[in-house]
C-alpha cells in the first residue's frame, strides 16, 4: 500500500441550474468523484467534496426565456431538483451550494479585485460585438447562431459548434443570427476586461507537461489521463487572451464604477464557486476552509466531463495562480462521455433517462440505486466514450450483483445460521490460503482508485467475492457438515468466508453504499472503515471476530431475469419501449397509397427480367449511368438515375426488372429506352429490385 496523502479539497463540475441530471452527466463528474472520497474518507483521510449548481450564465437565461419566467425560477427550481436526485443516489457531498449565494458574489468579485490591484492579470480591450436592435442588448455568444466556418453545421453557436466541437469567438459564424429576435444583429462598440492567459503559456506547459511549478515537483503528471494531457498541450500552443466579463444583467456584477452594467463571464465565476463552497462548509462546520485550499499538504483534485478540461486544466490555474496563495490542482480525472444505446444524449429528442425520472420509473426496484450505479460504473467512460444499455444493465445486475455477490454472502449467512445460530466459529487456522489472495486482490484496488480506474477497481470487488464463492464451493461444507456436524473444517471455512463477508462490506461501500448499509445491518455491527480492515488484515486479526452474533439474511438484490416474477424485467421492458417508440416517430413519414387502378391499368405495363451488361457513366451528369441490359428477345440501352447509389461495375451482370414498353426518351443525348425498377426509401436511397433466385432474362411479371 502506497502511503497517500492526508489531506483533501475535492470538487465536482457544478451543473448548470437548467436542467435535469441525466446518467450521462452522472457518470462523468459525480459518481467517480463519490468513489473517490468515500474511499478516502474509509482509509481515514480528511475529505471535502464540494459541488453545487452552476447559476449564471446564458444557458440559464434562454432555458427561462423558453419557459418564459424568469432565471431565478429556473435556478430555484433545478437546484432542488438536481440536489435530490443527488441525494438519492447517495452522492456524498459536504456541500451541495449555489452561485446565486450572497457568500458566493462576494468571493467572486473579492477574487476579482485582488486580482487586479496585483495588476497585469487583465487588460480592458474595445471591441465591436453583436447588438441585438429589437431587444436592446448586447448578445452573449450563446445568443448568436449561424454556420460554423469549419464544418459548415447551420445552427453553430457563438462560442462553440456542437457538431464539430471548434471553440469559435460570434464573428466568426457565417450568416450571424440573433436568437432573441432571430434578426441578423448589428455590431457595435463595447468594453471588456481581458483575462491575458497567454502571460502564462510558459510555467502552465510545465505544469501540464512536467508536473512542476516553478521548477519544484508538483505532481507526476504521468498519473494524469492522456487525453486530459493530450487536450491540454494542443491548447497551450495557442493561448489568448479571454474576455472574462459580459454585457448581460444575470450574472455577479463586476465590482468596478467604469464596468456599470457589466457582469462576470460565467466560466470566471464557476469555478471560484467551489471556493466559496469550501466557505460555507467550514462556517457550517466550524472548519478552517483555507486550510483545504492553501495548505501546502492538501490535495486538490476536479472531477469533470470533457467538455470543461481546458477551464479545470487551464483557465482556472491560471486565476488561482494570478491570484496567488492558491494550490492548484494535483490530478483532473477528467472523464469522456457516456452515451445512451448507441446515441448521444438528447433533451430534445428525449433520448436518454435523466435520474428522477429513473429514480420514479424503479420505485419498486430493489435497491435500484446501487443497481444503477453499479452499471454506470461498469462502462465509465474513463478514458474513451462509451455507452449505457439496457441489456447490459439486466447483465451485470443479475450476472455480477446478484449471482456473485449478492449470493456469496446470501450463502454464508444462511449457513452460519443454519450451523451456529449465527454466531461466527472458531477458526484454528493460522492464515487461509483464500484470505492471503483476497488480501492480494484488495492490494490491487487501492491502487486502481488511486489511479481513477474504478472500472478496474469495482471489477476487484467482485474478484473478491468470486474468490469467497469458489472456496466455498471448493470446500462444500454442507456435505461435510451431514455426516459431521461438529466438523473444524466446516468452522473453519464459515469463519473464513465470513471474514472475507466482512471485507466485502468496507471494499463495496465505494461504489455500492447502500448495499454496504445492508450488508452491515446482516451483519449487524458499524460499517468498518477500510483503513481499520487494512490494519486487522495485515495483523491477521479477524474483521468479524469469533462469537460475534450476525443477523438473519436479507434481500440485496433481486434478479432481474426471473421467469417466476417478471416485474422487474417488465420495468426494463418499459424503458426500451419508449425508445422504440421515439425511433419510430422520428421515422420520415412514409408516403400514402396512390389512387386505385383496375387490373387493365395493372397488365398494361409490360414488366420483363433482365440482365444488366454494361454500365457507364453519362458525361456531364452526375446522377446518371447508361446501361445496356439483355432482355432475351434483345438488347437495349436504358439510362437510369443512379449513379448515386451504384458504381458501374457493381451493376454488372446484376439480374433486375425493366419495364419494357415505357416510351423511349432521349436522356443527355441518350435514347433510353425502358425503365430499371427500383425502390426508394424515405432519406432517397435507391435500391435495384432483383430476384430472391437467379433466373433467366425476360421472363414476364404478372
Ligand atoms: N456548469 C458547467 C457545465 O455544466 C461546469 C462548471 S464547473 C465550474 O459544463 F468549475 F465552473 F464550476
Ligand atoms: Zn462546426
Amino acid at each position: 500500500m502506497p502511503t497517500i496523502p492526508n489531506k483533501y479539497l475535492v470538487t465536482s463540475a457544478l451543473p448548470y441550474a437548467n436542467g435535469a441530471l441525466h446518467l450521462g452527466h452522472f457518470a462523468g463528474a459525480y459518481l467517480p468523484g463519490d468513489i473517490y472520497v468515500r474511499f478516502l474518507r474509509s482509509m481515514g483521510k480528511d475529505v471535502v467534496w464540494v459541488c453545487g449548481s452552476d447559476e449564471h450564465g446564458a444557458s440559464i437565461t434562454i432555458r427561462a426565456k423558453k419557459e418564459g419566467i424568469e432565471p431565478q425560477q429556473i435556478i430555484d427550481k433545478y437546484h432542488e431538483l438536481n440536489k435530490d436526485s443527488f441525494e438519492k443516489l447517495g452522492m456524498s457531498f459536504d456541500i451541495y451550494h449555489r452561485t446565486s449565494a450572497k457568500l458566493h458574489h462576494e468571493t467572486a468579485q473579492e477574487f476579482f479585485l485582488h486580482m487586479q490591484e496585483k495588476g497585469g492579470e487583465f487588460e480592458v480591450k474595445e471591441s465591436e460585438q453583436y447588438y441585438d436592435e429589437e431587444f436592446d442588448q448586447f448578445l452573449a455568444d450563446r445568443y448568436i447562431k449561424g454556420t460554423c466556418p469549419k464544418c459548415s453545421h447551420d445552427a453553430a453557436y457563438g462560442d462553440q459548434c456542437e457538431n464539430c466541437g471548434s471553440d469559435l469567438s460570434p464573428t466568426e459564424l457565417i450568416n450571424p443570427v440573433s436568437t432573441l429576435s432571430e434578426k441578423t444583429p448589428s455590431l457595435r462598440k463595447t468594453k471588456h476586461w481581458f483575462f491575458k492567459l497567454d502571460k502564462h503559456s510558459d510555467w502552465l506547459k510545465d505544469f501540464i507537461s512536467k508536473g512542476t511549478i516553478d521548477g519544484k515537483q508538483h505532481h507526476d503528471p504521468k498519473k494524469w489521463k492522456k487525453h486530459v494531457t493530450g487536450q491540454c498541450l494542443s491548447w497551450l500552443d495557442d493561448l489568448r487572451p479571454r474576455a472574462i466579463t459580459r454585457d448581460l444583467s444575470w450574472g455577479i456584477p463586476v465590482p468596478l464604477p467604469e464596468a456599470e452594467g457589466k457582469v462576470f463571464y460565467v466560466w470566471f465565476d464557476a469555478p471560484i464557486g467551489y471556493i466559496s463552497a469550501t466557505k460555507q462548509w467550514a462556517k457550517d462546520n466550524g472548519k478552517d476552509w483555507e486550510s483545504y485550499w492553501k495548505n501546502e499538504d492538501s490535495q486538490l483534485v476536479h472531477f469533470i466531463g470533457k467538455d470543461n478540461i481546458v477551464f479545470h486544466c487551464i483557465v482556472f490555474p491560471a486565476m488561482l495562480k494570478a491570484h496567488g496563495d492558491y494550490n492548484l490542482p494535483v490530478n483532473v480525472p477528467a472523464n469522456q462521455f457516456l452515451n445512451f444505446e448507441g446515441e448521444k444524449f438528447s433533451k430534445s429528442r428525449n433520448w436518454g433517462i435523466e435520474i428522477h425520472q429513473y429514480l420514479e420509473d424503479f420505485a419498486s426496484f430493489e435497491n435500484k440505486e446501487d443497481a444503477l450505479r453499479y452499471a454506470l460504473i461498469r462502462n465509465m467512460p474513463e478514458n474513451k466514450d462509451s455507452d449505457f444499455k439496457w441489456d447490459e444493465f439486466v447483465e451485470f445486475h443479475d450476472n455480477e450483483l446478484v449471482n456473485n455477490l449478492g449470493n456469496f454472502i446470501n450463502r454464508v449467512v444462511v449457513l452460519t445460521n443454519k450451523y451456529y445460530e449465527g454466531v461466527v466459529p472458531e477458526s484454528d487456522q493460522k492464515e487461509a490460503q483464500v484470505i492471503t489472495d483476497v488480501k492480494e486482490v484488495m492490494a490491487q484496488y487501492e491502487n486502481d482508485i488511486l489511479d481513477f480506474s474504478f472500472r478496474s477497481a469495482v471489477l476487484k470487488v467482485m474478484e473478491i467475492s468470486s474468490l469467497g464463492n469458489t472456496y466455498l464451493q471448493d470446500v462444500s461444507p454442507w456435505s461435510i457438515y451431514k455426516t459431521e456436524p461438529d466438523s473444524q473444517e466446516v468452522k473453519n471455512c464459515l469463519y473464513n468466508c465470513l471474514q472475507i463477508v466482512g471485507i466485502l462490506a468496507s471494499v463495496v461501500e465505494p461504489f455500492l453504499p447502500f448495499s454496504a448499509k445492508k450488508i452491515n445491518n446482516i451483519l449487524q455491527r458499524e460499517e468498518m472503515p477500510l483503513a481499520d480492515v487494512i490494519a486487522k488484515i495485515s495483523a491477521q486479526e479477524a474483521v468479524l471476530p469469533t462469537g460475534h452474533k450476525i443477523g438473519e439474511p436479507q434481500l440485496l438484490f433481486a434478479k432481474i431475469n426471473d421467469t417466476k416474477d417478471t416485474s422487474r424485467m417488465d420495468l426494463i421492458k418499459r424503458e426500451k419501449g419508449k425508445l422504440l417508440e421515439i425511433i419510430e416517430q422520428s421515422k420520415p413519414k412514409q408516403e400514402a397509397i396512390k389512387d386505385t387502378i383496375s387490373f387493365d391499368d395493372f397488365t398494361k405495363m409490360d414488366i420483363r427480367t433482365a440482365k444488366i451488361l454494361t454500365a457507364k457513366k453519362v458525361e456531364k451528369a452526375d446522377k446518371l449511368l447508361e446501361l445496356t441490359v439483355d432482355l432475351g428477345i434483345e438488347k437495349r440501352t436504358v439510362v437510369s438515375g443512379i449513379a448515386k447509389h451504384y458504381k458501374p461495375e457493381e451493376l454488372i451482370g446484376k439480374e433486375v426488372l425493366l419495364l419494357a414498353n415505357l416510351a423511349p426518351r432521349k436522356i443527355r443525348g441518350v435514347e433510353s429506352k425502358g425503365m430499371i425498377l427500383m425502390a426508394e426509401n424515405e432519406q432517397g436511397e435507391l435500391c435495384l429490385v432483383s430476384p430472391n433466385k437467379p433466373f433467366g432474362t425476360g421472363w414476364v411479371v404478372r
